[in-house]
């Protein structure tokens, strides 16, 4: 049996602040980000956990700062519980594999999305005038179209619930010129790295979100990266534009969510075993096949 966390507490480490997905803690210069299986769908945190959905986030995320660390620095500091200070070694069985020590960074305002293919709220702004985020694209596109020349479409955090999406001139202005021509440039950069990566694992990575921070001056990834809660992933197998593609990890939730009386407002509904293990098992398939 896969080990399910749902939300940690360490009174003696001190109260966390608690995302959709992360409990983060306080540790002086650093922070502990604790990735539990908590799922959201719609937005809306859902009352069961995936098991071992922590983990798999956590060795995806290691796994592509890895690989893109010639390109831009990371957060992280360490990842075995060995290496964390002395005072969480007792917590092992709870925090390893799931966690990270990282450098506690000034978060850059902006959600630096990079899209390949059109889908979602891209998709929503090119029908409605062909543009997102003010890029004009190629007319004709349908849903899920192959977009030749990724594009990067950032959105500011709203305080409540949904981004919003904002042009370049927008992000110029929050960030400044030179800052927003690095992230446009940086995101870019990883996304085609890792777009051509895991097309030759079959599996296409429609679209991504990553953030930024700024430590010692200097602009680092930080958050998570490429992982199914942040990407859309979709199967190269059955990919065909002109609908909306199966995602890889949450559709059996949304699917089974969609077939009930909900109104996608908190709280959410309690999911049957079956589709919890089919998520479970989907999630360890997608970390096998993009890490394996
Ligand atoms: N190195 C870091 N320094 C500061 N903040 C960080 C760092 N890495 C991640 N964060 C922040 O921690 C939070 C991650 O928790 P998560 O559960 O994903 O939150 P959310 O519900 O906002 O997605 C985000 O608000 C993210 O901006
Ligand atoms: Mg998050």
């Amino acid at each position: 049996m896969t080990d399910m966390v749902l939300k940690t507490e360490m009174p003696d480490i001190g109260v966390p602040r608690r995302g959709k997905v992360r409990d983060i803690y306080e540790l002086g210069e650093h922070l502990l980000l604790v990735v539990t299986d908590r799922v959201s769908a719609f937005d809306v945190v859902l009352p069961n956990g995936i098991p071992g959905k922590g983990k798999v986030l956590t060795g995806i995320s290691v796994f592509w700062f890895r690989m893109m660390e010639d390109i831009v620095k990371n957060h992280i500091v360490a990842i075995d519980v060995k290496d964390f200070p002395q005072k969480l070694h007792k917590y092992r069985d709870l925090l390893e594999g799931r966690s990270l020590l990282v450098k506690k960074a000034k978060v850059v305002p902006v959600e630096c999305i990079v899209r390949g293919y059109l889908s979602g709220s891209g998709w929503k702004s090119y029908q409605k005038d062909g543009t997102v985020c003010g890029i004009k694209l190629p007319a004709g596109l349908l849903e899920s179209s192959k977009i030749e020349q990724p594009i990067f479409t950032p959105s500011t955090k709203a305080e409540a619930g949904h981004d919003i999406n904002i042009s370049f001139d927008e992000t110029k202005r929050i960030v400044g010129d030179e800052t927003a021509a690095r992230l446009n440039d940086l995101t870019l950069k990883i996304y085609e790295r890792a777009r051509d990566f895991a097309e030759k694992k079959g599996i296409i990575i429609a679209d991504t979100k990553m953030e930024f921070g700024i430590y010692n001056d200097e602009i680092i990834l930080i958050d998570e990266l490429l992982t199914p809660d942040s990407s859309r992933f979709w199967g190269l197998k059955g990919y065909a534009p002109g609908r909306s593609q199966d995602s890889f990890d949450k559709q059996i939730v949304r699917d089974y969510l969609l077939t009930l009386d909900w109104d996608q407002t908190p709280p959410g509904p309690e999911l049957p075993e079956d589709i919890v293990n089919k998520t479970s098992e989907k999630y360890q398939e997608i970390l096998k096949i993009l890490t394996g």
